[in-house]
């Protein structure tokens, strides 16, 4: 990597994003007992643009931070600090009282389709609950968009599905439910958290085409949280990847995934083959180079400097919009 570092810092930025994330932060109040209380930080120092029908993953190990850059980026969290902003709008300060507007542009298809959804309600009453909190009073039209959501979701004929309850349905039909659920307001930007990791190996692909689809024929702009590599290759056209609330690595999926710089992100992908998120390879890789923070990338890096944390991102030199961040202070004066 002898010189493939340019000196110059960089956001991931993209020319007119729909939603932006300008250094954001997120700590989180602890309690340790009765008393005393700690803070975890969970994301530091993220800065991410998603520009209008682009998908990007969020790739990174259980804990990274990636849920909560995607609560963050629905305003569903308000960051400690840093700037979010959607459709030119900063919404970082915004009461969730004003946010009615954001909440009808925006949606999230939760990881877990069991615990997401109430059981005591019907497919139809579940797709149809936005559309109630947003005043709709026709039931007329109600049912008719509940059904057209459902033809997206391909539950069909709609009439088996609608007065279902999602305790009587599979994994997989329970989560094109979650997913009908979100469109029903026909969201701009949308965000995916772990959609298909809880939903049986014969569903995973087709929810990953459906959500694909939805990308291309509604141009839908796509946050895909996954801790799988691999599926975001396919989903994804950028891929940022996070490790210990920050990003180390972003960039095409092909730059990511065919060429990629960071020690962090080379683990992740050697440990691909092995289906289990948490398995042994992983650990050991990611740790080896934890235990030394910088070793890795210091034996190759045109930089000599203290480190830094959180890293600064760096343009790949002959590679643009690829970075990598630099965990080195870069040297005075270049
Ligand atoms: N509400 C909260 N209160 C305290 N700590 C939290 C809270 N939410 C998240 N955290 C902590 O912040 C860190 C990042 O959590 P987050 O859920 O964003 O990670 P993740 O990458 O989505 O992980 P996973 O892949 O397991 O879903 C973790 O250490 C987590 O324990
Ligand atoms: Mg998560």
């Amino acid at each position: 990597m002898t010189e493939t570092l340019l000196a110059r810092s960089i956001t991931v930025s993209s020319s007119q994003p729909l939603l932006a994330l300008d250094d954001v932060s997120m700590a989180f109040r602890t309690r340790r007992g009765l008393f005393r209380s700690g803070e975890v930080t969970a994301v530091a120092g993220v800065s991410l643009a998603i520009a209008r029908g682009e998908t990007v993953a969020l790739v990174g190990e259980s804990g990274s931070g990636k849920t909560t850059v995607g609560r963050v980026s629905l305003r569903l969290l308000q960051p400690t600090s840093g700037r979010v902003v959607f459709d030119k709008q900063d919404i970082t300060d915004v009461p969730e009282e004003r946010l009615n507007w954001l909440r009808k542009r925006t949606a999230i298809v939760f990881q877990d389709p069991f615990s997401s959804l109430n059981p005591y309600m019907t497919v139809a009453d579940l797709i149809a609950e936005p559309l109630v909190i947003d005043g709709l009073k026709d039931a007329g039209v109600r049912r008719a968009q509940v059904r057209a959501a459902l033809a997206a979701v391909d539950l069909t004929p709609t009439d088996r599905f609608v007065n279902r309850h999602p305790s009587s349905m599979s994994g997989g039909q329970r989560q094109r439910v979650g997913i009908a659920r979100a469109l029903i307001r026909n969201p701009d930007y949308m965000v995916a958290d772990e959609p298909v990791s809880m939903v049986d190996a014969s569903s995973r692909v087709e929810i990953l085409n459906l959500l694909h689809g939805l990308q291309r024929e509604r141009g839908v702009t796509f946050l895909y949280i996954t801790h799988d590599i691999a599926s975001a290759r396919h989903f994804a056209g950028r891929i940022a990847v996070m490790h210990l609330g920050s990003i180390v690595e972003t960039g095409s999926a092909r730059q990511v995934i065919d060429h990629p710089v960071h020690p962090y992100t080379r683990a992740l992908i050697a440990a691909v083959p092995e289906p289990d998120p948490a398995n042994r390879f992983l650990r050991r890789s990611t740790e080896q180079w934890q235990d030394t923070p910088g070793v890795a990338i210091h034996a190759d890096c045109p930089h000599g400097g203290s480190l830094t944390l959180p890293a600064v991102l760096l343009e790949v030199s002959g590679d643009p919009g690829h970075a990598v961040a630099c965990h080195l202070e870069p040297p005075r004066g270049r």
